[in-house]
């Protein structure tokens, strides 16, 4: 049972709580001097590029809530960073008709802080919980009875004094996203009904992201621009939005155009000192240290000492990828170059 100050009150506790935000479809936050929406992600599952499984998966599930009019079973996003999980938690909303309020799992300090967001939610509305991970364990403890039977039970004062009361709350949806699922504990994960695996996007996707931004930020791009960006974009809408934005710049001001083209993004990506697989000067010394130890197949923190990263990083960031274009292996013994990662090692080699 979770412990909760004797202090906090309903009235208290519904107020608007720090660092949350409530997002509906009718206070979408504005540049205030250009009147330019900053909110361009897709609004709905429609504008959503790419993963079709996933989506056809959820509008079923959104489409069978709305017919028997229950809210949506809890959901739960994992995947790495920019794949779009806080995107499609926002957007569920919106395809529920409903508002969605906002937070970080490391603003949810004190048991008071969860308990005050519960109280305050409305029927059907969705809480958004990003890092999920990143929950400490009371905040969890209170969460399990709220995602399952919609009920807080509530502890206050202390050894004689202690009073017990439970308190049923409305109807609601969590949506969790994490980029670290095993880091969520057993019992939290058993109660999303959906659980979701983010999966890095297909270059013919990115492409499609690419166009659909470039649309947005006003500029034209040709065919083969938008390819070679795709392909650069290590898989991750994000990056792709990254490479777009700084590939405009370029094009803007030392090309004087707003038409992008390949060779302005071969300029560009050169610029930035990145390849036409998106690999970055991270990832190159990443792949030397293991070129240069690759009788011995490396461990994380070893990799991660030598090259002054954070561990996590490499991990989540700089090795998915690596992974996914098959140029390390990892075995039982550690990271190692497949032989893959080995040819494409000695031809940059060759054009240094
Ligand atoms: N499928 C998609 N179609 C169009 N745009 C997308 C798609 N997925 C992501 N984006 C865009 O990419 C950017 C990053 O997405 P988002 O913030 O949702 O990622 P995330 O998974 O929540 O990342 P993090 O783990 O860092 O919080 C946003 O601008 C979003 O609009
Ligand atoms: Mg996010």
């Amino acid at each position: 049972m979770a412990i909760i100050s004797s202090s906090l009150n309903e009235s208290e506790s519904s107020r608007p709580q720090k660092g949350l935000r409530i997002v509906g479809s009718e206070n979408l936050p504005e540049d205030r001097e250009n009147k330019q929406p900053l909110f361009n992600r897709p609004k709905n599952l429609a504008e959503f590029i790419g993963h079709d499984e996933l989506k056809t998966s959820l509008k079923i599930a959104i489409d069978a809530s709305l017919y028997r009019k229950e809210c949506l079973e809890h959901v739960l996003f994992y995947g790495q960073p920019g794949l779009g999980k806080t995107t499609l938690a926002l957007l569920i909303a919106n395809e529920m008709n409903t508002t969605c309020k906002v937070t970080n799992a490391s603003l949810l300090e004190r048991p008071r802080d969860i308990v005050g967001l519960l109280l305050g939610l409305k029927q059907n509305e969705i809480l958004f919980i990003d890092e999920i991970h990143r929950l400490n364990k009371l905040t969890q403890e209170i969460l399990y009875s709220a995602m399952e039977d919609f009920r807080l039970d509530l502890t206050a004062g202390a050894n004689k004094g202690t009073r017990s009361r439970t308190i049923y709350i409305k109807r609601f949806t969590l949506v969790g996203a994490t980029t670290k699922l095993a880091s969520i504990s057993n019992p939290m994960r058993d109660r999303f009904g959906i659980c979701q695996k983010i999966e890095l996007y297909t270059s013919k996707d990115l492409q499609e992201i690419i166009f659909y931004y470039s649309a947005f930020l006003g500029i034209k791009i040709e065919k083969g621009a938008g390819t070679l960006l795709a392909k650069s974009s290590r898989g991750t809408p994000r990056i792709a939005l990254r490479l777009l934005k700084r590939t405009r710049d370029f094009a803007q001001v030392i090309r004087n155009t707003n038409t992008i083209s390949i060779e302005i993004v071969q300029s560009a990506l050169n610029y930035q000192k990145i390849d036409d697989k998106g690999l970055d000067q991270t990832d190159r010394k990443y792949l030397d240290f293991l070129f240069r130890n690759n009788n011995s197949p490396m461990g994380l923190e070893a990799i991660a000492a030598a090259l002054g990263e954070d561990s996590s990083m490499l991990e989540f960031v700089v090795e998915p990828y690596l992974l996914q274009l098959g140029f390390v292996l990892r075995t039982p013994r550690g990271r190692k170059l497949s032989s893959l990662g080995e040819k494409y090692f000695n031809e940059l080699q060759k054009n240094i």
